[in-house]
C-alpha cells in the first residue's frame, strides 16, 4: 500500500468528512474504507488517516486496537467467524467451531496456508433466534448444520444471507410495532405509504408543538427500550432550549446485548418506522440533525436502513422544510466497528466523535454536554419506533396496551432451549411464562431450569419464578431487570456453572478497561469460573466470586461492572448446589447429555478488551497468548 494508493481514497474519504461536524468523527468511517480497499490498517495508513483527519497517528493507532472490525493484518479471503455466546452455545455453537476447526485444519485465531479462510469467534452476532450462527465476511449465516459447513468449505459465495422469520404477536388484538412485519416488501416506501407511514409524522410537525408531542409520549409511559426503562417524554424533556448550540438526537441502533435480535428486525423489515419516529423526536427535541449507529457487524441492515434514508431525503420526508412546515432534518447513518460497550450512550458518543468506546464520567449529562459538547438525546431504535404509534394513537391509549408504567408493547427475543425462537411482540404486562408457550415451549422431553429475562446482563429467574410479568417495575420486584426483553431459556440439561462461564467470557472480553475494579474484576471472575469448569476449583472460589462481584458494583465509571456482577450472584445464589459440586467433585454431572460444553477459544481474544483499552502491543499480546496457553494445558486431575 504506497502513498499514492491512499491518495486514490481521497476525495471518497473527504465526501465522508463533510457529512459531520467535526473531522475526526470521520475516523470509523475513513477507517473501514481504508480497510475495504486494502484488506488491513497499516501502518502507513494510520498516518495517511491521522493527516487527513487532523489528529495524531497515536490516535488513529488506539481506535485501530481497540474495534474488533478493525485489522492490522490482512485476514483471509473468507472470514469465518462463529457466535460463542450462551445463545448459540446452548443450540451447539461448539461443535460448529469444533468441526471448522477441524476441516479447516487451524486454530480460532488462525488463516489457512492458502489464505483462503480466517477461524475467529466472536461474541452475539445478535442472530441468537438463528442459533448457531456464524458471520461470513459480512453475511450472516445459520442455523449452521453440517450441510451449511461443507457449503461454506466448497462454495462459501452460494451462502446467502440468513432470512427474518419473525414469529408474530402474543395475545395482542392487533400488532404495533410488527404490523408491517409480515407485508411483501415491507421495508419499502411504497408499502409504508399504503399502510398509513409517515402520517404520524406529518400530524406533528404540521398540527402539534413540541410541548405537545413530549406531552403526549409522557402521557404514553414510553420507557426507554434500549434497557435502562427511562421515561422517554422526561428524556426529551430535558434538552435545554436556549444553549445557544445545535442539538443533536442520536440513534442507538448498536445491538449488542447476547439474547436480543429486535432492532436488526425493525431497521431490516420496517425502516420507515423508525424514521419516522427520528422525524418526529427531533421535531420535539429542536434536533436538525440525527445520527443513527447502527452495530459494526450490521452490515446488511445498514445498507438497508442508508436505502430507506436516501428514499425519504427523494420522498422530502427528510431535507429542507419537510412537509411544507419549517422544519429541516439531516439524517446521517454512522456504523460501529465492533465493540458492545458503543451501546453504552456515552461511550457511543465518543466513539461518534471518532475515539475509544470510553464510557464518560458523568455529569454532566447528555442533555447538557452530549455529542460535540452540545445538547443531546439518545434513544433506541426500538423506542423511537414506538412513537409514531402514540402521535397516531394518543399517549393514553398507547399507554394502556402495557402494564403499570410500562406503556405499549414491545419486541421480545426468544432464544435457547424453545421451540420456536424468534421475535414476538407482545404487551409489557405478557408473563414469561406465556411467552416461552408461545415460543412452543421447552424442547421436545425437556423440563425448564432456568431463564435468562432480559439479556445477558440480567440476573437469573429459576424455574418457579416465571409467572412474573415482563414489564420494567414487576422484573425489578423480582430481582432481575427487563433490559433488552432478550429471553434465553435453558432446559434441565444446562449447566449452570457452564452458562456463568460465557457470561463471565463475554464480560472480560468487553470491559473497556478504564476503571480497575471492572478491568480486573470481570478477568478474575472469569479465571475463577474457568477454573471451576476446568475442575481445578477451591473451596473458597465461590465466596471469593461473591465477594469480586461485590466490590465491583457501584464502583465505576458505568454500570457494565454492575452488569457483570449480577449473573455471578445470582447463577451462584441460585444454583449454589450445582456450583459446589464442580468444585467438590471437579467435575460436571450432566455429563454427556450436557448442553453447554467447552468452546476452543481464542486466549488472546477472551482479554482484548482489556488489553485494548491499555493499547498494549502485539508482542505483549503474543507473550499473553503463550502464558495464557501454558495456563490450558490438559488438566491432570481430569
Ligand atoms: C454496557 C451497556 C450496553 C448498552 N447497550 C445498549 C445497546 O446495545 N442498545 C441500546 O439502545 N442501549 C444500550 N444501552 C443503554 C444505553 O446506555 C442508553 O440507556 C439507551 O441507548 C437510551 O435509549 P432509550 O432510553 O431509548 O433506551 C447499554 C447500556 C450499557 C450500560
Ligand atoms: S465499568 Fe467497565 S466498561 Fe464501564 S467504563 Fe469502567 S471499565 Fe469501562
Ligand atoms: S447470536 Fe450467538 S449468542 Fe446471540
Amino acid at each position: 500500500m504506497t502513498e499514492q494508493h491512499l491518495e486514490n481514497l481521497r476525495v471518497e474519504a473527504e465526501q465522508i468528512i463533510a457529512r459531520y461536524e467535526q473531522k475526526r468523527a470521520a475516523m470509523l468511517p475513513v477507517l473501514r474504507l481504508i480497510q475495504e480497499r486494502f484488506g488491513c490498517i497499516s501502518p502507513e495508513a494510520e498516518e495517511w488517516a491521522a493527516q487527513l483527519l487532523g489528529v495524531a497517528p497515536a490516535h488513529v493507532r488506539e481506535v485501530v486496537t481497540f474495534y474488533s472490525l478493525f485489522h492490522q493484518r490482512p485476514v483471509g479471503t473468507y472470514h469465518v467467524q462463529v457466535c460463542a455466546n450462551i445463545a448459540c452455545a446452548l443450540r451447539g455453537a461448539q461443535g460448529c467451531l469444533a468441526a471448522l476447526s477441524e476441516r479447516l485444519g487451524i486454530r480460532p485465531g488462525e488463516t489457512t496456508t492458502d489464505g483462503r479462510f480466517t477461524l475467529s469467534t466472536v461474541e452475539c452476532l445478535c442472530a441468537c433466534d438463528v442459533a448457531p450462527v456464524l458471520q461470513l465476511n459480512d453475511r450472516y449465516v445459520g442455523p449452521v448444520t453440517p450441510e451449511i459447513i461443507e457449503t461454506l468449505l466448497r462454495s462459501p459465495e452460494a451462502l446467502a444471507e440468513i432470512p427474518l422469520r419473525y414469529q408474530g404477536t402474543v395475545d395482542l388484538e392487533e400488532p404495533v410495532l410488527s404490523r408491517r412485519f409480515s407485508l411483501p416488501n415491507a421495508e419499502t416506501m411504497e408499502t409504508t405509504l399504503r399502510d398509513d407511514g409517515y402520517q404520524a409524522a406529518r400530524k406533528a410537525l404540521r398540527e402539534l408543538s413540541p410541548e405537545q408531542v413530549i406531552k403526549e409520549v409522557t402521557s404514553a409511559n414510553l420507557r426507554g427500550l434500549g434497557g435502562a426503562g427511562f421515561p422517554t417524554g422526561k428524556k426529551w424533556s430535558f434538552i435545554p432550549r436556549d444553549s445557544g448550540k445545535p442539538t443533536f438526537l442520536v440513534v442507538n441502533a448498536d445491538e449488542g446485548e447476547p439474547g436480543t435480535i429486535k432492532d436488526r428486525y425493525l431497521i431490516v423489515k420496517d425502516p420507515h418506522r423508525l424514521l419516522e419516529g427520528v422525524i418526529i423526536a427531533a421535531y420535539a427535541t429542536g434536533a436538525r440533525k440525527a445520527y443513527i449507529y447502527i452495530r459494526g457487524e450490521y452490515a446488511a441492515a445498514a445498507k438497508m436502513l442508508q436505502q430507506a434514508v436516501d428514499e425519504a431525503y427523494r420522498y422530502g420526508f427528510l431535507g429542507r422544510r419537510i412537509f411544507s412546515s419549517a422544519f429541516d432534518l439531516e439524517v446521517v447513518v454512522h456504523r460501529g466497528a465492533g465493540a458492545y460497550i458503543c451501546g453504552e450512550e456515552s461511550a457511543l458518543l465518543e466513539s461518534l466523535e471518532g475515539k475509544k468506546g470510553f464510557p464518560r464520567l458523568r455529569p454532566p449529562y447528555p442533555a447538557i454536554c452530549g455529542l460535540f459538547a452540545s445538547p443531546t438525546v439518545i434513544n433506541n431504535v426500538e423506542t423511537l419506533a414506538c412513537v409514531p404509534a402514540i402521535i397516531q394513537r394518543g399517549g393514553a391509549a398507547f399507554a394502556k396496551l402495557g402494564f403499570g408504567k410500562s406503556g405499549g408493547t414491545r419486541l421480545f427475543s426468544l432464544s435457547g432451549h424453545v421451540r420456536q425462537p424468534g421475535l414476538y411482540e407482545a404487551s409489557h404486562g405478557v408473563t414469561l411464562r406465556r411467552l416461552i408457550e408461545a415460543a412452543g415451549g421447552v424442547r421436545e422431553g425437556r423440563r425448564l431450569k432456568a431463564v435468562i429475562p432480559g439479556g445477558i446482563s440480567a440476573k437469573i429467574l429459576r424455574a418457579d419464578e416465571i409467572d412474573v410479568r415482563m414489564d420494567f417495575d414487576s422484573l425489578v420486584a423480582a430481582g432481575t431487570m427487563a433490559g433488552s426483553a432478550g429471553v434465553i431459556v435453558m432446559d434441565e440439561t444446562t449447566c449452570m456453572a457452564r452458562a456463568l462461564w460465557y457470561a463471565a467470557k463475554f464480560f472480560a472480553h468487553e470491559s473497556c478497561g478504564q476503571c480497575s475494579p471492572c478491568r480486573e474484576g470481570t478477568g478474575w471472575i472469569f479465571k475463577i469460573v474457568d477454573r471451576i469448569m476446568r475442575g481445578e476449583g477451591r473451596a473458597q472460589d465461590l465466596d471469593a466470586l461473591l465477594g469480586v462481584a461485590t466490590n465491583m458494583e457501584g464502583r465505576t465509571i458505568c454500570v457494565f461492572a454492575d452488569a457483570a456482577a449480577w449473573p455471578v450472584q445470582s447463577y451462584i445464589t441460585k444454583f449454589r448446589d450445582e456450583f459446589e459440586h464442580h468444585v467438590r467433585e471437579g467435575r460436571c454431572d450432566l455429563g454427556s447429555d450436557v448442553s453447554v460444553v467447552p468452546v476452543p477459544q481464542d486466549p488472546v481474544k477472551t482479554f482484548r478488551g482489556i488489553f485494548k483499552s491499555l493499547g498494549l502491543t502485539e508482542r505483549l499480546l503474543k507473550d499473553r497468548r503463550e502464558e495464557l496457553e501454558r495456563e490450558q494445558r490438559p488438566n491432570t486431575r481430569r
